[in-house]
């Protein structure tokens, strides 16, 4: 008989990209193909955990059974956060929200000028750190950090700052990691600041991995 550790539990995805609206024709995005935290919701479902993955747009498909809420933007994503929280368990923050959108989104395409054109932003809601805020004791939230330099001192920070029981570090410095690769290579730390360096692995496996470090926490 399967073992469904995550049985009983209610756990938030979120994956993807944002699209932020500059006109109708036009958005500022990422490379961030989502299938890491598909490979993540896929995973809690066949543990058992009752899964909401909230996806900004991405060809990714899920084969497991749970509730998938499609949205565009970070502001998008924010609402439909907040929305589940409440009633997650465990929350992981898995998408590469945009941080930046325009100020203004353009009702018709806007024209090409003969001089340069300047785009104004404004920043975006940061969504981890406002469920950290919001965050009850029984509740677990996991967040996710991509650094280029200076790496384990940041996701050291995001877990204070942001209120996170996890942070799962993916180097771009390290082969086979990052946005379209099919393999990762992570290193979580946890709120004891304690240290754990995994190999590359393919996503699923690299799902695996930090589903085991969540029930870590979970028992
Ligand atoms: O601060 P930074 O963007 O590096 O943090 C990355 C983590 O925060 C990821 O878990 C990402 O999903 C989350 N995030 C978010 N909303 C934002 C920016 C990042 O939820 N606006």
């Amino acid at each position: 008989k399967k073992s469904m550790p995550f049985f009983g539990k209610k756990v938030m995805v979120t994956a993807g990209p944002t699209y932020e609206a500059i006109d109708p024709v036009r958005f500022i995005g990422n490379h961030s193909s989502g299938k890491m935290g598909f490979a993540l919701a896929d995973e809690l479902a066949k543990l058992g955990a009752e899964v909401t993955l909230i996806a900004g747009p991405t060809s990714e498909k899920s084969t497991e059974a749970l509730t998938r809420i499609d949205v565009i933007s970070a502001q998008d994503m924010f609402n439909a956060c907040n929305a589940n929280f409440e009633q997650s368990d465990v929350t992981i923050m898995c998408a590469a929200v945009a941080d930046y959108r325009p100020k203004m989104i353009a009702e018709q395409k806007i024209k090409k000028q003969e001089s340069d054109f300047n785009l104004a932003l404004e920043k975006t809601v940061d969504i981890l750190a406002s469920m950290g805020k919001i965050k009850k004791p029984e509740q677990i939230l996991v967040g996710f950090a991509l650094e280029t330099n200076d790496e384990e001192n940041y996701a050291k920070g995001k877990l204070e700052r942001k209120n996170l029981d996890l942070v799962v570090l993916n180097s771009l410095n390290d082969k086979g990691a990052g946005f379209k690769s099919d393999t990762n290579k992570i290193t979580i730390f946890s709120r004891a600041l304690e240290r754990t360096v995994f190999d590359v692995k393919s996503k699923n496996e690299v799902a695996k991995d930090i589903c085991n470090a969540i029930l870590k926490l979970i028992k």
